[in-house]
């Protein structure tokens, strides 16, 4: 994936014969990105067929943080659809390139899925949103200045965050509240003044994720769910300064009732 002549699809597609090897399911249905807070959701989607470390799967780097585990599984649900679960995300602020940062979503797609769910964790801009709340993704703003698509790829990404998928979540849990994810380039937190830009040109959550994704999804043919779990207030929103620990904090505290909701979203997709 670092080799710029070489083709991210076929690397994709190794990645998923990977897949298939390791875990003996030949496709999978629905694919999901657990990100900060999310990681219970796993035990709850259904019977774990096999759990495979992501450093074994073809284009897949070594996780960079703690609450991002490093390990893909493969779930069949009560209702017989088989759920690739990743819980190794590259973050675009690694540095390793936009290609590393996607490649789990073009894997995804090799392997057969239709439909993408991703979640993080996130600040939040609304000040009626709650730590520890989850809101569902609308649209976003990509503030990273890249894009995972090469060359005159001209895409389109109305209705990127499907609306039939928002709609389907709203139907297990109508408190669902949505925004606009604006995804920065971190690592570090906003400023307060990002932070109001960000409000003021339409965003209502910050993370460092999520929107490149999204864009490969789309290029692959992909349905996408987005999910943001609210772990705290963005900057100069909440009063206090922000730090990592408060972060995996609350995403710890919320876990058990965003997995649980998650997990009955999959189930009805
Ligand atoms: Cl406030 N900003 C960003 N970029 N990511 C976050 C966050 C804030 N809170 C949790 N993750």
């Amino acid at each position: 994936l670092d080799d710029p002549s070489a083709d991210p699809f076929a690397i994709a597609a190794e990645a998923a014969s990977d897949i298939h090897r390791l875990t003996g399911v030949e496709r999978h249905d629905i694919a999901v990105t657990l990100g900060s807070g999310w990681g219970k959701a796993a035990e709850l989607i259904g019977e774990t067929v096999a759990t495979i470390p992501a450093t074994e799967v073809t284009g897949f780097s070594k996780p960079a943080l703690e609450g991002h585990v490093g390990t893909l599984r493969s779930i069949v649900t009560p209702g017989g659809k088989n759920v690739l679960v990743i819980g190794a995300r590259t973050h675009y602020y690694e540095g390793h390139g936009v290609r590393r940062v996607v490649h789990s979503v073009r894997t995804a797609a090799a392997t057969g899925a239709a439909t993408m769910v991703l979640t993080n964790g996130a600040g939040g801009i609304r000040e009626t949103w709650k730590p520890g709340q989850p809101v569902l993704i609308s649209d976003h703003l990509n503030l990273t200045a890249d894009s995972p698509l090469e060359g005159a790829t001209f895409i389109d990404l109305t209705d990127l965050y499907s609306a039939r998928l928002r709609d389907l979540a709203r139907t297990i849990d109508p408190s669902l509240d949505e925004g606009v994810y604006t995804q920065f380039r971190g690592p570090h937190y906003e400023t307060p003044a990002e932070v109001q830009m960000a409000k003021a040109i339409g965003g209502h959550i910050v993370g460092m994720s999520t929107a490149l994704e999204a864009i490969a999804a789309r290029q692959a043919g992909m349905e996408i769910l987005g999910f943001s779990l609210i772990t705290n207030l963005a900057a100069g929103i909440q009063k206090t300064p922000l730090s990592h620990a408060e972060v995996i904090e609350a995403g710890r505290e919320a876990e058990p009732v965003i997995s649980d909701l998650l997990a009955r979203v999959i189930g009805a997709l």
